[in-house]
């Protein structure tokens, strides 16, 4: 067994947890949209005008705040006029990004929008830069934004909606870098300030502007972005945002559910090189932007596998195991403990593409280990980051060094609440948990963790890898005594007695 030690202060509240970075991201990928979100109204799987209904409510019981759509590189191909009015007569188009298959469009803004308030979530809407024009965007905002009195406004009146819906959060552009345009920084930031200046706060919606930013470790986009974002006095954008994939060899990426030692630790590198990237994007943003007026949105995020064998490449489709379960316990613990910039994280993606919650196979869903993970994690939902510092053993395995280690605390409602992960394959680890201020009492406690690291949730209804109750701590002197065992994640609220 090793040990470690986490003292805590839990008055001292270092940064705000917004909801946001439990943040999820749907594009026109494989089996996202159709099938996974929207099945129609005429299906036999249960729907509320189109929408799974048991999807929604999985959704809704890790509380989603937030859901990107329409993509992605899709985004920068999606023309949202074709997705509007009559189902039966909108254009169709080929979704060149993904899988060459023909879009129908009858999953549209006016069913997006319906998805977000069955959700209750916020919509965050990718706008098209490498393909549209910027009096598309801008009267893309002004058809789900104004009020009355335009074109646009009477548009979406005959369209069957009368009343704007609120849309806070506008992405411009996608990955400008790349598949949005292949443009420079420095071509980007001109292009991104035209267009942000024409979407307009319409009938008192305020739009929360996020500019593209930079591809991992491109730490001189951000410079450049930061460097030309403030103009005529004020930030242009209120984010900046950044696509990190937990992916250790692109050339090689390896199944979800078939890997040795080797291929797990490699992955545990990689995904906690997420502290030190949002670490180095934040010191450039620090130097521009001291107040944080500019969030960092991490908005696509994730384990990127090769895709299930016998399934379209191009709708990168893939199971999730309880290494997943690590990947997202200590991301978003890295997020959590960068609050101060991270204000938006989405996980790519939310139903049947990448590192899902959710995944479905006709009428059957599976809520896989990263959705357990979500689930435990939401009492840090805006919540306040409070300080802590660990000392904790650093496994050396397979030719790399990794923390075994990985934690986050925060405070609401007069509770202290810590996340930890143990990604060690075979050591338990003794944590003591000590207050600066007060004793610990009160403890409940949740575990996530497997037989197996390879175990995940299958169709046939097993769910070897799920949240459930847990009760190996024990009181010491005001403190307390935690196992983490190897392979796993653990929570505990208690209260700080002073
Ligand atoms: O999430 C899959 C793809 O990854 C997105 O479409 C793109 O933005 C990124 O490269």
């Amino acid at each position: 067994m090793k040990t470690a030690y986490i003292k805590f202060d839990s008055e001292k509240k270092l940064a705000h947890i917004n909801k946001e970075i439990y943040g999820h991201f749907s594009e026109h990928l494989g089996r996202c949209i159709y099938n996974g979100i929207y099945v129609g109204k005429d299906s036999d799987i249960p729907n509320k005008d189109g929408l799974r209904s048991d999807v929604v409510e999985a959704l809704k019981e890790i509380g989603i705040p937030v859901l990107r759509w329409p993509g992605g590189c899709f985004a920068d191909e999606y023309h949202w006029k074709d997705g509007i009015g009559d189902p039966a007569k909108r254009k169709k188009l080929v979704n060149t990004n993904w899988g060459g298959v023909t879009e129908d469009n009858s999953f549209g803004t006016h069913e997006f929008m319906q998805l977000c308030e069955e959700l209750g979530c916020e919509p965050y809407i990718a706008g098209n830069v490498g393909s549209g024009t910027v009096r598309e965007l801008s009267e893309w905002v002004e058809y789900m934004t104004l009020e009355s009195g335009s074109p646009m406004a009477e548009l979406r009146a005959e369209n069957g909606r009368e009343k704007p819906w609120k849309v806070k959060y506008l992405g411009i552009g996608n990955e400008s870098w790349g598949c949005g345009g292949n443009m420079t920084p420095e071509f980007y930031a001109g292009v991104y300030k035209q267009y942000a200046n024409f979407c307009k706060n319409c009938s008192g919606n305020e739009l929360y502007r996020i500019a593209c930013g930079p591809s991992a470790s491109d730490y001189n986009w951000t410079e450049v972005m930061m460097k030309n974002l403030h103009q005529n006095g004020w930030w242009q954008a209120n984010g900046l945002a950044l696509h990190f994939y937990s992916i250790h060899d692109w050339n090689c990426k390896g199944f979800a559910t078939v890997f040795d030692d080797k291929g797990y630790f490699d992955l545990m590198n990689t995904v906690y090189f997420t502290e030190p990237l949002i670490a180095k994007h934040s010191e450039i943003m620090d130097k521009y932007d001291p107040d944080v007026e500019v969030g960092l949105i991490v908005d696509e995020w994730g384990t990127w596998y090769d895709v299930e064998e016998g399934t379209n490449p191009g709708f990168l489709y893939q199971q999730n195991t309880m290494r997943d379960a690590l990947v997202a316990a200590i991301s978003l613990n890295i997020f959590n403990q960068h609050a101060k910039r991270v204000k938006m994280a989405n996980l790519a993606q939310v139903v049947n593409v990448l590192q899902a919650v959710i995944l479905t196979e006709g009428e059957r869903m599976v809520k896989t280990p990263t959705w357990q993970v979500f689930k435990m994690f939401l009492p840090h939902h805006e919540a306040e980051l409070i300080r802590t510092s660990m000392a904790a053993p650093t496994l050396d395995e397979q030719g790399v060094s990794v923390p075994m280690l990985s934690q986050s605390m925060s405070v609401k409602d007069g509770r202290v609440f810590l996340t930890v992960s143990n990604c060690s394959l075979t050591d338990d680890c003794e944590v003591l948990l000590d207050s600066e201020r007060g004793i610990i009492e009160d403890a409940r406690a949740q575990i996530i963790t497997a037989m197996d690291i390879h175990d995940f949730n299958d169709f046939d209804g097993s769910e070897p890898v799920k949240l459930c109750e847990y009760e190996e701590f024990e009181y010491l002197e005001g403190m307390l005594k935690l196992i983490v065992p190897a392979k796993s994640v653990v929570s505990v609220s208690f209260a700080d007695v002073k």
